[in-house]
């Protein structure tokens, strides 16, 4: 069994951060989101994994490079334009050389992980398992609709269906794959859709079994999903201070702090939240629940609650910062000190910003 994991797409629900690297470096609870999915792909004893890249590669070849310091076997596969799911398979053919693989689309996190769609391909003999989770807006997703319990018909993004169950984005494919992904035509967005070609497996009569995910599953295409999924993996974390915390530190809940961190004069946490290492935190600081802190940031005189900070960034504003998302190397001063007074502001394209 090998892994594909999908990292290639433009991430256009996500600029401004993708416009100066890939969607999949960006970090949940501190962590580029790629590396959950690459985990699970280990955890599932899988050894040899294609990665698929469009043609912004940045921050992934550094995090991941040969895939060694994670234990695993990595291949760049290139997808020069993102002509949609069923084409990144098709362009993996000479990687897989013939074995099956679990697909994970490197935008998704699921706190499942892939173990159990592997078990239910093999203990079925199954020429594919999607994993399927209810949703409330059926339009945004693969639908998957059943006949006798047996999956009968995948719809992409339909108005309404019969079915809420939303295909997440994880699959493992028999080599049988290929010929569908070969067979089938682009869609009216001009995508070669992963959904026809699982329904081009079901008109061949090939078995498709489906995995119902336990546990929380999060496709962060957009701003909002990020915080979504920093929100729940937060919730899941064990505290780890490794950083140094000053007499007027109160703490409640859980914190992470990386080595090489402090905290100075008064500073209140309220976990869950994570600050990476060589941070200086305070004083005058609140950090409220679901706050995610990146390495060697700066934080003063302020308070911050549900927001991803990213590395290297310096903060220091007498105001409250909430359910934001601040790129590296980004800083934020306390414009209350100069006259006369006023937002002073630069932005990349698209930014987003609420005074
Ligand atoms: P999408 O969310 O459909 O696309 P995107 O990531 O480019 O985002 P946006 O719609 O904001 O522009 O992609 C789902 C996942 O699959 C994501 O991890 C990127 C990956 N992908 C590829 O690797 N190749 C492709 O051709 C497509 C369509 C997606």
């Amino acid at each position: 069994m090998k892994g594909l994991l999908l990292a290639g797409g433009h991430g256009t629900r996500l600029r401004p951060l993708t416009y100066t690297g890939n969607k999949h470096v960006l970090p949940i609870a501190n962590k580029p989101m790629l590396l959950y999915g690459l985990e699970h792909l280990k955890n599932a004893g899988i050894e040899e994994v294609g990665i698929v890249l469009g043609p912004i590669r940045e921050g992934v070849t550094e995090i991941v490079g040969d895939g060694s310091k994670f234990g695993l076997k990595v291949t760049y596969i290139s997808q020069p334009e993102p002509k949609g799911l069923a084409h990144a398979v098709l362009i993996s053919e000479d990687f897989m050389q013939g074995e099956p693989f679990v697909m994970y689309l490197g935008d998704n996190l699921l706190r499942q992980g892939v173990k159990d769609f592997v078990g239910v391909f093999e203990r079925k003999r199954a020429d594919c398992v999607v994993g399927v989770c209810p949703v409330t807006d059926v339009s945004r997703y693969g639908i998957v609709e059943f006949e006798g319990g047996r999956p009968k018909r995948l719809v992409e993004k339909p108005k309404a269906s019969s079915s809420n169950l939303a295909l997440v984005g994880v699959y493992v494919f028999s080599n049988s794959i290929f010929r569908a992904v070969k067979s089938i035509k682009p869609s009216w967005r001009n995508e070669l859709e992963i959904t026809d070609a699982i329904q081009f497996l079901l008109a061949e009569g090939k078995k498709v079994e489906v995995e119902h995910v336990k546990g929380w599953w999060k496709d962060t295409g957009k701003p909002e999903d990020l915080l979504e999924a920093n929100q729940l993996v937060l919730a899941d974390m064990q505290s780890d201070v490794k950083g140094e915390l000053s007499g007027e530190t109160s703490l409640t809940g859980n914190l992470s702090m990386g080595p090489g961190s402090k905290t100075v004069g008064t500073v209140r946490i309220s976990g869950p939240a994570i600050v990476g290492a060589n941070c200086v935190i305070g004083p005058d600081v609140f950090i409220g629940p679901y706050t995610s802190i990146g390495d060697g940031c700066k934080i003063r005189n302020v308070e911050m609650e549900n927001s991803i900070v990213m590395k290297d960034c310096a903060i220091e504003t007498g105001r409250r910062i909430v359910d934001s998302l601040i790129g590296s190397n980004s800083t934020i001063a306390d414009g209350e000190k100069r006259m006369p007074k006023g937002y002073k502001l630069i932005l990349g394209e698209r930014s987003f910003v609420q005074v």
